[in-house]
């Protein structure tokens, strides 16, 4: 099953800096970038080499010594919102971003802080934030650090001092435009995309001069409407294309097709794969006349690395209209396919399917689930396109639950390729979703504008009832043969939303789980090596680097992202540590606690409040504050759990927090430009309700 790059990989090895010597650094340049796999002392880019595959060739650690594998230096970052970040070492310093797109370098031996950058993201942005106020890295080139911030910006830092060098501003930031993913470094610019799906916008990917900043290109997913004036962008080229498969108006919510993840360098063909997200209201009915495959969203396409320019691209869900993006990390490998080795990309998007696409072309070689699915009843391989499950597409009254949903069948958790085992490791899960139109769909400035009313998927107060919803939701890691299309094993996780993953050379494969336990698998087999109880949950994936001879597993520990911090039902619910960066390494064993404090009473308000105005409050409850507090008003933990919040006993102090938002810059906006003091005292009625059924029933 080896794969032709091993062979390549390992002839190069002769000259590989396996021990990550204290030579003289030489500048981390386009050829170093390049060579990556040669260094694997280092972790230079996002997915350790261009080919992000997350496979490094240290073998220290591997499934005989994983034993003594031990916690060397932690750090503790200052507060609890998620950590989704892929750290960067480069030449003994390690780099990595926390919540708020927070820089920060360590000495990558001692955990001794370098600097540390604060971008200043003002506290209101998290409310532009569908998922949390997370940072997937940072990149590194030529001295410089560079992040892209959730409010929009993308920043140079110097990599030895901290300090801003540059600052672009890459959205309108009047809408609701974020930034949550690592930019890439792709000779000598900076890519970037943005998120924004939910609110309604209009997705792009751009190149920004890595020196001074300055944009060079820019490619928009969506086409402007038909009859409206080209971009003056690389895309305007593609608009007749795009434009033939879309209908009626969508420009006030944007059309989405956002690039909030994937954005891959394929050396061989001197081209850039970008993932490319969601439609914008979800449902097609609402976007697009209910007609059309709506290019470029929820699609792969290959660009010019240099000009931006369309080269190929294959879509995995026309007229995509259950948030399956398709943004989800690509991985690039040459495999033997009928004994040719073919070069090609693999990815496993939202909707469940694992495509592997030859790169020529951006022809479709072969798909098959990795996960249950309902909305199609397969895979043409002649066309590339799904076959559509008759009543997937919902309209009307009707509702569909789809499994796969849009918190995916994998999500934005790095998978990981490992060449010698030739199996790709997916972090996978099951949960399902009810999608109804969302009617009459009225548009709310600045809020979410799905088109869809979530809130048919109401959690019940029944104990039994609960817990016969949370054995449905399930996250396993799976060991996925690309070339078979077909499971070579399973590990079984507790719940959903666990942890990116790392394949080493070692014959490991490593990651972390929602409990908050880092885990070390045999590669071949996965049966489960180590374990260490970090007793923070777990979503980055971890890397591995090598110092002076010693080879370390780092980690950034951190609850969150988008189920993260909605979902109620997640393993720890309640309360959630400050995320931390952890190292490990061979022989090392610090001492290491993390205490829970007793959880508050709920809170029992002296006041009777009308039906209606408890099912106003419902109302607003669930499509305003639920996305950060928790569904039904159950937190996962991350932020204030409302139900124990002494703030919901008192009338004043709920309107100065909700109405006045006296709590603003930590992230809880005033919504006085959204909501009534009435309809605000109605959510704390609704707020009261579930805080009494706490109260009497624990639940
Ligand atoms: C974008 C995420 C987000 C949304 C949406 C949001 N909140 Fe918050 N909220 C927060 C955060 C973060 C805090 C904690 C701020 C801090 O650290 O003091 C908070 C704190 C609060 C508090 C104070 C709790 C305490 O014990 O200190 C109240 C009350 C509150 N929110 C109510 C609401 C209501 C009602 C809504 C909907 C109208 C809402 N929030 C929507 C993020 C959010």
């Amino acid at each position: 099953m080896k794969s032709i790059v091993t062979v390549l990989v390992c002839v190069a090895l002769a000259a590989c800096d396996i021990a990550g010597s204290s030579k003289q650094a030489e500048p981390v340049d386009d050829r170093r970038l390049s060579q990556a796999q040669a260094e694997p002392a280092n972790w230079m880019t996002h997915g350790g080499t261009y080919r992000e595959q997350r496979y490094n060739q240290l073998d220290l650690i591997n499934t005989e010594s994983v034993e003594n594998l031990g916690l060397k230096w932690f750090y503790q970052f200052e507060d609890r919102r998620g950590l989704e970040a892929t750290p960067l070492v480069i030449d003994g310093v390690i780099y990595t971003t926390s919540a708020w797109s927070r820089v920060h370098a360590f000495d990558a031996t001692t955990g001794e802080p370098l600097w540390h950058y604060d971008p200043e993201i003002a506290g209101e942005v998290a409310f532009k934030a569908c998922c949390d106020v997370v940072n997937r890295g940072p990149a590194f080139y030529q001295g410089k650090v560079y992040v892209g911030a959730l409010d929009g910006r993308l920043i140079a830092v110097d990599a030895k001092t901290g300090k801003e060098v540059w600052s672009t501003v890459t959205v309108d930031q009047a809408k609701s435009y974020t930034i949550t993913g690592a930019p890439r470094v792709i000779k000598g610019k900076v890519l970037i995309g943005n998120s924004g799906g939910e609110y309604g916008v209009r997705g792009y990917v751009s190149a920004y001069d890595a020196e001074t900043g300055d944009l060079v290109w820019r490619f928009y997913t969506v086409p402007p409407i038909h009859g409206a004036e080209p971009d003056g962008a690389a895309s305007d080229s593609m608009i007749a294309a795009a434009q033939a498969t879309w209908a009626g108006d969508w420009s006030e919510l944007g059309g989405g097709g956002t690039v909030w993840d994937a954005i891959v360098y394929d050396e061989d063909f001197d081209q850039v794969l970008v993932g490319v997200g969601n439609g914008s209201p979800w449902p097609r009915s609402l976007r697009s006349e209910g007609q059309g495959d709506n290019l470029f969203i929820s699609s792969v396409l290959a660009l010019d690395p240099d000009t931006g320019k369309y080269k190929w691209h294959y879509q995995g869900t026309p007229g995509e209209e259950w948030d399956f993006t398709q943004t989800q990390p690509i991985i690039l490998a040459t495999l033997e396919i009928d004994k040719q080795p073919r070069k090609v990309m693999m990815q496993a998007p939202k909707n469940g399917f694992f495509y592997v696409i030859d790169r020529s072309n951006g022809k479709l070689i072969s798909a098959e689930n990795y996960v249950p699915q309902n909305w199609t009843t397969g895979i043409d391989l002649e066309t590339g396109r799904p076959k559509m499950a008759p009543d997937a597409r919902y309209s009307g009254d009707e509702l569909f639950v789809a499994l796969p949903s849009g918190h995916g069948g994998h999500n934005w958790q790095p998978m990981a390729y490992h060449p010698d085992t030739g199996l790709v490791y997916i972090p996978a899960q099951e949960i399902a979703l009810a999608y109804q139109l969302n009617q009459p769909f009225e548009v709310r400035v600045g809020g979410w504008n799905l088109g869809v009313d979530l809130a048919v998927n109401e959690i019940p107060d029944d104990q039994e009832q609960i817990d016969a919803i949370r054995s449905q939701l399930k996250g396993f890691l799976i060991a996925w043969d690309p070339i078979k299309q077909k499971e070579a094993w399973r590990v079984d996780h507790l719940g959903p939303w666990n942890g990116g993953v790392l394949a080493t050379a070692g014959g490991l494969v490593f990651q972390g789980n929602a409990s908050g336990y880092l885990q070390a698998f045999d590669a071949s087999t996965g049966r489960k090596v180590w374990s260490f109880d970090t007793k923070v949950g777990i979503i980055a994936p971890p890397i591995t680097y090598a110092v002076d001879g010693v080879q370390y597993i780092a980690l950034m520990a951190g609850y969150g992202g988008g189920y993260g911090l909605a979902a109620p039902f997640t393993e720890n619910a309640g309360f959630r540590p400050n995320g931390r960066l952890m190292v490990f390494a061979l022989n090392e064993e610090l001492d290491y606690d993390v205490v829970k404090p007793e959880l508050a009473p709920a809170v029992v308000v002296n006041k009777v409040w009308e039906k209606a105005g408890r099912d106003n409050g419902a109302q607003i409850y669930e499509t305003t504050c639920g996305l950060c507090h928790g569904a039904t008003a159950r937190s996962s933990g991350i932020v204030p759990d409302l139900r124990r919040s002494p703030i919901l006993a008192s009338a004043e102090a709920w309107q100065a927090v909700v109405h006045d938002g006296v709590l603003k810059d930590r992230g809880m906006i005033g919504f006085s430009a959204y909501l009534s003091p009435e309809d605000i005292e109605d959510v704390r009625g609704y707020v009261a309700e579930r805080a009494l059924q706490l109260h009497k029933h624990g639940n």
